[in-house]
């Protein structure tokens, strides 16, 4: 576990864009990216896609979506291509919507696409983020898929949103090679403090095989000693 504060959120932005495009040039191989949702990673895709990296090498997904339409305003997937993928060569895997379809059943042809674009390797990168109440991806405190230990994608209702989202699970994100979480502004000191004493579902994203990365500004970081 690596905690990295930075000044500002234009400095984690910076950072962690030239992290990510660092860690696919250096590869040689294709590169598994799974992006983060809210509000927070947008400044990060906006750096990114003016760094020259092998985008044609990159299979960009999404750690957690809304059960929204695609189009829709609360859309993870919207966002990141609106900031990144519309302006890069990568291929954006998103989960299916309509309302027709169930959203376990999305959750379960896009666990078969993840898993086909993997074969038998890890996901290089994944971004995430960390709510208020500690959730990371939509793994957020007292659902069910916090107790998922075999599929890579579940479909988890939140009764603190009323909302059902899409989540990867602690068994995909745990075989990542880096996790890496952003969290800025003051708002998050308080989850940060307690993931990092391992007391919230983003605590546990060290319990996985590779290195984890929290790319905090000041405020997210003020209360760390
Ligand atoms: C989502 C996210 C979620 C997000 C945190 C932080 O769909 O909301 O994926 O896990 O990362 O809620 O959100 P902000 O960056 O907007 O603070």
């Amino acid at each position: 576990m690596e905690v990295i504060v930075h000044d500002t959120p234009a400095d984690v932005a910076e950072a962690t864009s030239r992290r990510v495009t660092g860690l696919i040039t250096g590869s040689n191989h294709r590169f598994s990216l799974g992006l983060a949702g809210g509000s927070t990673p947008e400044a990060t895709y906006k750096e990114l896609r003016g760094r020259g990296t092998d985008w044609d090498r990159v299979d960009a997904w999404l750690s957690d979506e809304r059960w929204v339409p695609p189009d829709h305003e609360r859309s993870n997937g919207r966002m990141a291509a609106a900031a990144l993928l519309d302006h890069v060569d990568a291929v954006f895997h998103r989960p299916r919507w309509s309302d027709q379809l169930e959203a376990s059943d999305s959750a379960a042809y896009y666990e078969a696409t993840l898993r086909s674009i993997h074969g038998v390797d890890p996901p290089d990168v994944v971004m995430l983020g960390v709510g208020e109440d500690g959730h990371t991806a939509s793994l957020f405190p007292g659902t069910e898929a916090l107790n998922e230990t075999s599929r890579w994608f579940v479909a988890n209702h939140v009764p603190s949103l009323d909302e059902d989202r899409l989540t990867a699970t602690y068994h995909l994100l745990w075989q990542a090679r880096v996790l890496m979480v952003l969290a800025v502004g003051q708002s998050k000191a308080a989850a940060v403090k307690a993931s990092l004493d391992g007391t919230t579902p983003a605590g546990r994203l060290g319990e996985g095989k590779g290195e984890v990365e929290w790319h905090l500004d000041r405020d997210a970081a003020a209360l760390l000693v």
